[in-house]
């Protein structure tokens, strides 16, 4: 269903002539939506994990976001944007796996600060990076 879904949105938007991109590209850039979304949830869940100082779920969400982080990375890379939202989502998946780490030290504090960075720079991203312009 997950992967179904943003496949339908793409057959939609392209067939209504929204995307003048090819499949593939449109195909991504739906996929970079649903991540995202997910970043959006875990870059908030993490806080309140860290705030209750609850290990294993603080460990899990932010061990996600590292994922998501990576993958964003990833894309940019595959787009050759050796630029600023590159080394974003490097510096985002950075601090994710230190607030991983701090978590298993039992830093809970500094594994906060560390989260709220990634929580703070959403916005420099957004703020010239979006949205996804079609290369060429
Ligand atoms: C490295 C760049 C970058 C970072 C960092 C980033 N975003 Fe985004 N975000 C984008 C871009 C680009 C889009 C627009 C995607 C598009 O064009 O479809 C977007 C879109 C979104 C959307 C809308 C998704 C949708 O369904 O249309 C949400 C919600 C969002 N971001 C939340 C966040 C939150 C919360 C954070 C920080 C915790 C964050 N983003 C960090 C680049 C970034």
């Amino acid at each position: 269903m997950r992967r179904v879904f943003p496949r339908l949105l793409a057959v939609a938007a392209l067939s209504a002539g929204v995307l003048c991109v090819g499949t593939a590209a449109a195909d991504s850039i739906l996929e970079f939506d649903v991540w995202m979304q997910k970043i959006d949830r875990h870059s908030q869940s993490v806080l309140l994990a860290l705030k209750r100082q609850d290990a294993a779920s603080a460990t899990a969400e932010a061990r996600e976001l590292e994922h998501l982080y990576g993958l964003m990375e990833r894309f940019y890379e595959a787009r050759g944007e050796h630029d600023d939202p590159l080394l974003l989502s490097w510096d985002g998946r950075q601090r994710a796996a230190r607030a991983a780490s701090l978590v298993e030290r039992g830093d809970f504090a500094a594994a906060y600060e560390s989260a709220l960075g990634i929580a703070r720079d959403c916005r420099a991203c957004h703020d010239r990076f979006k949205p996804i312009k079609p290369l060429g």
